[in-house]
Parts: structure tokens; C-alpha cells; sequence
């Protein structure tokens, strides 16, 4: 991953988030939430709890949160944009909102980026996922399915959309769009294009998530992996790459369920104009394999649903029984899989598994 380079913007930022920086070193820790200077919460080992730590004052968290602003060129104001998204130099995603729209104080959100990245054995381990599943999964990534991802925040679903990422062929062009560079891609023929945050230059062309995934179609990929889709220009770009033939291609979506996903993408789709009954059809038709994950008290985060869409109907194939604590088969949505019936097809040895 290339890291911004770190200037003396970054220095003045690294001076200002002295208080807390041990946090950024403990091990365990993955986010810090700082709502207003004198309470400041982390969460560790899955766990969220408040921390003895604070900022000297309210003016100093406002200046950090300005200073992060300064030193990735975009505009902070408590009038105009009092929020500010950037990375730091580390890779740690910040979410910083001024005290102007913020009552108990400014606020910063930083998710500390991981020093190693969770890899399929965690995964494993930690029980997020069985090996059959990301067999699958890993089967269906090679025959270039299209997936989507929900869960709601924090959920994991960039993680795990890391982890499916790394089933692509080392060959293959992957062509990957974001808000913040979170993406972490392995082969060598890769292009990472980020959409930039407020712009200072009025008069400059407004570059969105759409227009860049718009982009992604000239730029001859073999996959597009879109980070998330959050509005209804990108999952209309999305729809389009999607629909127009590029195969192997995986975004994410917040969503509470597998249907939920499909139906909360119908519904940006609709939003720019399109007819609710063409947006259904070509969502369900060119929608291959759906995940979700989310947060269960026992294990932290966990693939819930691994479902595949079957005749415009979503049919789950895994799904995490909570009270059994693990990942259980519905033997009857493998017989329709087609994905299975692809993987036979085409003689892949992973079709010949035994599934059942
Ligand atoms: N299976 C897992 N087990 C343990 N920790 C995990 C797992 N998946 C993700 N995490 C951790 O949870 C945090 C949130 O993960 P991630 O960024 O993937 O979530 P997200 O759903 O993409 O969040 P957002 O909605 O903010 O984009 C990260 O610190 C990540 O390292
Ligand atoms: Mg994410």
C-alpha cells in the first residue's frame, strides 16, 4: 500500500495527537473514539471501553482534527465542513466531525490500520468462517462470480473483502475503487484509484466513487473491486460494469441481511431514475454470491449468511447458527448452486467436492 508521504503537515499532526498516541501502539487495540477531549473510548479485542486518557482541550482536539484536514488538503470549517474523512500516514482511517455539529465536543474516529492483516488462518481460528466455506468462496472467485458483501459498520466487511481478494490470480489486472485506500492487493498488475475528499479547487471536475468506477471500464481490467457502494451514482457505475460483461467483480454494501443487500442496492439504483422492476432483474441476474458479516458477542465478527442468488432468489448455503455457536449447510440450496453446476461444467476440481 502506498502511504501519503509524511511532510511536515504530518509532523504538526503527530505533535497534536501526543496524548494518545500509546493507544496507537498497544497491542489489540483496534479503534480509538475520542468524543469530545475528556472522554476517550477504545475498542480492544472486539471490546469497547473508555480509557484514563483525555486531550488538554477542546481547541487542541479542533486544531488535530484541522491539522489531519491541512495536511491531506482538504477544507475544515465549522461552518462549511466541519467533517473530515482521511487516512494518516500509517494507513489508520479517521473520521474527524468539529464540535460546530458536534455538541459534547469535536469528535475523531480513528480505525488504527492493522499491522499485519487478518489472514485466513485467523480467520479460522477465531471462527469467522469454515474452510469449506472459503473453499467456495475461493471456487467462486476463480470463476469470476460476481460478490457482494454487507454487514453493518465495522462489521467486517472490508476485511474479508481483503481475503476474498486474495483467491484473484496473480495474472489478472485488478482495477480496485475507494474512498480510503483500504484495499490491499497483492499481484502487481494493480491500479488503485481513490476518490478524493472536499475540494479546494471549486472549479475543479467533481471526481466521485461513480465517475471512478466509470473509469475502471476503459482501463481493460480483469477485476473491479469497488470498496464500497455508498450512493446511487456508484451503484448505478457499479450495475454497469456488472451488466456489460466485466465478470469477477465484488463490492460491499451496509446491509442487515443478504436480502436486505440486493434490496438496498435496488434501491439506490431506482433513486437515479431507473424503472424498479429493470433494476431488480439486473441486480438479481448479474449479483452472483452474497456475504454478510456481522458482530456476534461470543466470537467478534463472523461471515453470518454465505447465500447465492438462484433464479432471482436469494438461497443460503451457510449460515451461522447462534446457538450452536458455529456455521451450518442448507443441503438443499447446493443442489440448485449454480455455482457448483458451473464448476462441474467446466471440470474445475473443486466442482467434484463433495459439498454435501
Ligand atoms: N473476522 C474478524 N475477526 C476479528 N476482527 C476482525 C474481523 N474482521 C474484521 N475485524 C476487525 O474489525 C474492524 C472493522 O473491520 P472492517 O474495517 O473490515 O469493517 P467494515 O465493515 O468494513 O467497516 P466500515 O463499515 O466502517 O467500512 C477492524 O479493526 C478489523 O481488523
Ligand atoms: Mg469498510
Amino acid at each position: 500500500m502506498n502511504a501519503p508521504p509524511v511532510t511536515s503537515h504530518w509532523a504538526l499532526v503527530e505533535e497534536y495527537l501526543k496524548p494518545i498516541r500509546p493507544l496507537f501502539e498497544r497491542e489489540g487495540v483496534t479503534e480509538i473514539m475520542i468524543n469530545g477531549p475528556h472522554q476517550i473510548f477504545i475498542e480492544e479485542r472486539g471490546e469497547k471501553r473508555q480509557v484514563e486518557m483525555a486531550f488538554p482541550s477542546e481547541k487542541h482536539l479542533e486544531t488535530t482534527i484541522m491539522q489531519i484536514a491541512n495536511a491531506t488538503g482538504q477544507s475544515c470549517d465549522a461552518q462549511n465542513n466541519p467533517i473530515v474523512d482521511a487516512r494518516l500516514p500509517d494507513g489508520s482511517r479517521v473520521c474527524g466531525v468539529l464540535s460546530s455539529i458536534a455538541p459534547q465536543g469535536s469528535s475523531l474516529t480513528i480505525r488504527l490500520f492493522p499491522n499485519r492483516a487478518l489472514t485466513t488462518v485467523d480467520l479460522l481460528q477465531l471462527g469467522s468462517v469454515t474452510q469449506d466455506m472459503l473453499d467456495f468462496l475461493n471456487l467462486a472467485v476463480q470463476l469470476k462470480r460476481n460478490l457482494l458483501l454487507s454487514g453493518s459498520t465495522g462489521s467486517g466487511k472490508t476485511t474479508f473483502l481483503n481475503i476474498l481478494t486474495g483467491f484473484i490470480a496473480a495474472d489478472e489486472r485488478i482495477v480496485t475503487v475507494e474512498d480510503t485506500e483500504e484495499i490491499r492487493i497483492t499481484g502487481t498488475n494493480h491500479v488503485s484509484l481513490i476518490a478524493p475528499h472536499t475540494r479546494r479547487d471549486r472549479h475543479a471536475q467533481a471526481v466521485s466513487l461513480g465517475l471512478l468506477i466509470k473509469t475502471t471500464l476503459r482501463m481493460n481490467p480483469d477485476r473491479i473491486i469497488v470498496g464500497e457502494i455508498r450512493d446511487a451514482e456508484a451503484a448505478a457505475a457499479f450495475l454497469q460494469a456488472i451488466n456489460t460483461g466485466h465478470n469477477g467483480c465484488a463490492s460491499t454494501i451496509h446491509a442487515n441481511h443478504p436480502e436486505d443487500a440486493m434490496i438496498r442496492l435496488q434501491t439506490l439504483l431506482s433513486a437515479v431514475g431507473m424503472p424498479l422492476a429493470f433494476v431488480e432483474k439486473q441486480v438479481r441476474a448479474n449479483i452472483h454470491l452474497l456475504v454478510h458479516v456481522g458482530k456476534v458477542p461470543s466470537k467478534g465478527r463472523v461471515v453470518l449468511a454465505l447465500a447465492e442468488v438462484v433464479n432471482e432468489t436469494v438461497h443460503v448455503l451457510w449460515r451461522y447458527d447462534h446457538g450452536r455457536q458455529q456455521h451450518v449447510r442448507e443441503p438443499a440450496s447446493f443442489e440448485a448452486s449454480p455455482t457448483l453446476q458451473w464448476a462441474r461444467a467446466v471440470a474445475h476440481p473443486l466442482g467434484a467436492r463433495a459439498w454435501l
